[in-house]
């Protein structure tokens, strides 16, 4: 299995010396799903109006690949939901400079769109998928149907991406007892998978976080009871640390932000759909990139000093703490992941 090589020429550096080469666009709030981590039932999405265009997400895209960034990962929201979307993505996919330009997806609008992804340019895509269990997908969705997320699964596989991976975001006895059964559902399709320990980002009324958060390793040990899984030094220029069945080599993920904290090798910020660059995750700091964008219409110069500039505050990492009221109010799906 192939591995992704980032981070070589960037000229995107922080003041901890991180090269800065992963650039994730979210391209709407928006979503087709309400997942009970990420969004409370009733939100407030940002008016269309406040959205940057596609063009200027494409221009955005652009400068940041002339900085040396080869990384570039669509998200939302359910980016898919956006009209037109599929302008980005055509956009992107013709700079030279992008070796890596991928999608995370709740995986329900794919029956539609794989294959104009796949010919886009899209090289790898990963779908969310928290439980194989349509009555559990609806409670954990609030609002999904699992036969949707399923058809858009076997569209992308048809589809011919290769390196598809799952996200799933687990929650002590709400999915923890499928982890078998997820680690099985991927690896029989070619598929690699990575397991999520949720993060508080916005406060959402009904679902209390410390009650639900089970770590990374008692993931791993519960899988250790079915398979021998050995650590690499595999990456996917993102978080997760990948094992490896010893039985057929497929792959396992765990993304950690509580239990293995990798803010020390961050090579990634991020755009909202509104144009905020959001230089961590798990905290505020960021800079407005549309005032820059629409300030100066035809110079990029403006737009490349702002982002250079930005390095500046990014922070050393999150703060993240599951038994205290978040102190991040935006929710996952204004972030992007
Ligand atoms: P690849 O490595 O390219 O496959 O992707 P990825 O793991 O970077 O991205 P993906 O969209 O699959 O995100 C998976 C999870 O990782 C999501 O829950 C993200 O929020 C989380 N994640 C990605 N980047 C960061 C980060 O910088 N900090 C934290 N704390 N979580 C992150
Ligand atoms: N913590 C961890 N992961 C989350 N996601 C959404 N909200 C959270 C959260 N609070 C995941 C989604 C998707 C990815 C982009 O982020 O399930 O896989
Ligand atoms: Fe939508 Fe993804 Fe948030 Fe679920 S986690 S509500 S699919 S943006």
């Amino acid at each position: 299995m192939t591995t992704t090589k980032t981070g070589t020429g960037s000229q995107l550096i922080d003041r901890f010396g991180r090269r800065i080469d992963y650039l994730r666009i979210s391209v709407t709030d928006r979503c087709d799903l309400r997942c009970v981590y990420c969004m409370s039932e009733d939100m407030q999405f940002v008016p269309r109006a406040q959205l940057l265009t596609l063009e200027e997400v494409a221009r955005i895209g652009r400068v940041f690949s002339e900085l040396g960034v080869s990384k570039i990962r669509i998200t939302g929201g359910e980016p898919l939901t956006r009209r037109n979307v599929m302008e980005v993505f055509r956009q992107l996919g013709k700079l030279d400079e992008i070796k890596d330009l991928t999608l995370t997806t709740n995986g329900s609008l794919l029956k539609k769109y794989a294959g104009d992804l796949h010919r886009a340019g899209v090289n790898r895509i990963n779908i969310s998928l928290d439980t194989l269990q349509e009555e559990r997908f609806s409670s954990i969705t609030r609002t999904g149907k699992l036969h949707r997320t399923m058809s858009g699964i076997d569209a992308a596989l048809n589809a011919g991406f290769e390196r598809i991976k799952l996200n799933a975001v687990i929650l002590k006895n709400r999915n923890h007892d499928e982890v078998i059964d997820l680690v099985e559902f991927a690896h029989d399709r070619g598929m690699d998978i990575s397991f999520i320990e949720e993060m508080p980002l916005g406060v959402i009324g009904d679902h209390d976080r410390a009650e639900a958060y089970i770590s990374s390793d008692e993931i791993l040990d519960i899988l250790s009871q079915q398979h021998e899984l050995l650590p690499t030094t595999d990456s996917t220029g993102g978080p997760a640390r990948y094992y490896r069945r010893s039985d057929n080599g497929a792959r396992v993920g765990f993304i950690s932000p509580h239990s293995h904290n990798f803010c020390d090798t961050c090579n990634r910020v991020r755009l909202t759909a509104e144009g905020r660059l959001l230089l961590c995750l798990g905290q505020e700091h960021s800079v407005d990139l549309r005032r820059v964008v629409r300030a100066s219409p035809t110079d990029d110069a403006p737009l490349r000093e702002a982002i250079i500039t930005a390095m500046d505050i990014k922070p050393k990492g999150h703060d993240f703490d599951l038994n205290s009221q978040p102190v991040i109010f935006r929710h996952m799906n204004s972030t992007g992941g």
